[in-house]
């Protein structure tokens, strides 16, 4: 999934503009973006919008709340007759943690965890493989990993990340992709600064994140773009693909003046895979 994008769960405006943007995930947040007298008012509009959903092309994740909140369990219980189509996991510090909340959920949903949000869970990036549990997707956040690590920001003067968040990040990409799990591109805040958006979407698609979560509605239709093969890299794809078909057991090819390896014929077949689930635009 490309688009994943964040809606207080305690605002029904929101909610409902939310489910009509063409994100391919719409995440009811019951944690950080709902204050703490609202928790019990979120849980209920949620549950609500989850059993009376409207006519939608997308999928509807909930983020609960974190393990060691003690609320949970609660979020669990306000939406356990109308469970949505996964669950989006806060303050993970270790795999542990995903396969203490499977059980929690008692179902296969698919959950994806952020998985950097304190500094202790980052020394934990590579422990998510072969969890007794449905972990879908792995991403990471920024925010609450600067307040863990008394930093006054994660980013510099000129807006880019600075070392502890290029961290968190590619180590977010490597465990998730030792988990066989997506890796999945953390937010960017600035919703009105769309150049700023396409740079971390095009760095994000070619470091090999498939997926960005988005804050507002205005950075789904670039998200969904950017991580949509373009009909080119479909085309080039094809190319290695057949190439490598044609020279029975070859372990290297050459095409158009470039040698491609095994590795490059790994990563043509997942565009083309990726590519069957998304219609490129022309
Ligand atoms: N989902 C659905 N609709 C949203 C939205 C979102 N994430 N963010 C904004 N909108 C709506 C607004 O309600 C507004 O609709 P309206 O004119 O009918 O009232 C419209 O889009 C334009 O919004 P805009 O005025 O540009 O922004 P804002 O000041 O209303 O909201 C934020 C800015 C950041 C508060 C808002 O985007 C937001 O709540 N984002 C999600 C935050 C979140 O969930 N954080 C947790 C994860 S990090
Ligand atoms: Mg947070």
């Amino acid at each position: 999934m490309r688009s994943w994008l964040f809606v207080p769960g305690d605002s029904e405006r929101k909610i409902a503009k939310a489910l009509a943007t063409g994100a391919d995930v719409v995440i009811l947040d019951l944690e950080d973006s709902v204050a703490l007298a609202n928790k019990t008012a979120a849980r209920d509009i949620v549950a609500g919008v989850l059993s009376n959903r409207p006519e939608t092309s997308c999928q509807v994740f909930v983020r609960v709340n974190a393990l060691d909140t003690g609320a949970t369990v609660q979020d669990l219980a306000a939406i356990s007759s109308t469970p949505p189509d996964g669950f989006m996991l806060p303050k993970t510090s270790s795999g542990k943690d995903v396969e203490q909340f499977a059980q929690l959920t008692k179902s296969d949903l698919p959950i994806i965890a952020i998985a950097t949000e304190t500094a202790a869970s980052l020394f934990n990036l590579g422990t998510y493989t072969n969890l007794k549990a449905p972990l879908s997707a792995m991403t990471w956040g920024a925010e609450d990993l600067s307040s863990d690590l008394g930093a006054t920001s994660a980013r510099d003067d000129t807006g880019h990340l600075t070392d502890p968040y290029r961290l968190a990040r590619s180590l977010c990409l490597a465990g998730a992709r030792s988990a066989l799990v997506d890796p999945i591109d953390s937010i960017y805040a600035s919703f009105r600064d769309i150049a700023g958006l396409e740079r971390e979407c095009i760095a994000a698609a070619r470091d090999g994140f498939t997926g960005k979560m988005a804050i507002h509605p205005d950075q789904i239709p670039l998200i969904n773009q950017t991580f949509t093969p373009s009909i080119q890299a479909i085309d080039q794809a094809e190319q290695i693909v057949d190439a490598f078909a044609q020279s029975q057991n070859a372990g290297v090819i050459s095409l158009n003046g470039q040698m491609y390896d095994l590795p490059h014929l790994k990563r043509a077949e997942k565009l083309l895979e990726r590519a069957s689930r998304y219609r490129p635009q022309a």
